[in-house]
């Protein structure tokens, strides 16, 4: 999979293609990058890349005229143009598992107060925000969808790390623990250490519905709805909301 990134600053997001799984990905052939730089475009000798907005409002916008010189010089068979922006619809696993299936995506790292609407109308597939919370760097929302997407790409990681992650089935993961048994008094519970492996795979899953049920309620209602959740995870739950409320 090809990611080609149209950026004012390639140093932010050249630093994510260098390191770690990431380089290991590009040096095994599996992931090949590009980064456009949009200031290459412009066209005055300022190199200006911004200008206020029509109807006035604070803050500056992205020029149409470099971003769409730039857009146009990217060399793909079929250019499908990812915009994170706060006023995009809010990017899922989902949308990272549909993505990873592209051959290539271009992705557009937006700046000050945004673009000109008619480049998105123009050029961009899908807009998407990473959060309900406003970034000032579109380099960094662009590297989250970036992340979420590379890792799916056949090879990148091992499938059974895939397997048991958190949204699959919309439950959170379970809490895990690595040496020493017991750090600065707090012990690694039990049943991790028993090699009981039905009892252990128990435990996980409880943990993974309290802790589900705790940090993220709106998920427990969505796993309740899918195929995957079972009327043992309704007595899981039933207990611990009992528990708690004890
Ligand atoms: N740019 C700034 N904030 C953003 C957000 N929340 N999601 C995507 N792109 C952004």
């Amino acid at each position: 999979m090809k990611f080609t990134i149209l950026t004012l600053f390639p140093e932010i997001v050249s630093a994510f293609f260098n390191a770690s799984i990431m380089a290991k990905a590009v040096d095994r052939g599996l992931i090949t990058y590009e980064f456009v730089n949009i200031r290459d475009f412009a066209f005055d000798k300022h190199k200006t890349c911004d200008d206020v907005t029509y109807g006035g409002g604070a803050g500056m916008l992205m020029l149409p005229e470099p971003l769409a010189c730039a857009l146009d010089s990217v060399d793909a068979k079929y250019k499908h143009v990812v915009f994170p922006s706060p006023s995009g619809r809010t990017f899922t696993q989902d949308d990272a598992i549909r993505l990873a299936k592209k051959d290539e995506i271009v992705l557009l790292c937006g700046r000050y107060e945004g673009v000109d609407q008619r480049i998105i109308d123009e050029y961009v597939d899908e807009e998407v925000s990473v959060g309900d919370y406003v970034l000032s760097s579109g380099e960094v929302a662009s590297l989250v969808v970036v992340d979420a997407v590379y890792r799916l790409v056949e090879g990148v990681i091992s499938s059974s790390s895939l397997e048991n992650e958190s949204f699959v089935d919309y439950l959170l993961e379970y809490p895990q623990y690595t040496k020493p048994a017991v750090f600065r008094g707090r012990c690694v519970p039990e049943v991790l250490l028993s090699g009981h492996h039905a009892n252990i795979e128990k435990w996980r899953h409880r943990k993974r519905i309290e802790k589900t049920y705790t940090n993220r309620p709106d998920l427990i209602e969505k796993s309740r709805k899918s195929d995957a959740w079972t009327r043992e995870n309704d007595m899981i739950l039933e207990e611990f909301i009992n528990e708690r409320d004890y």
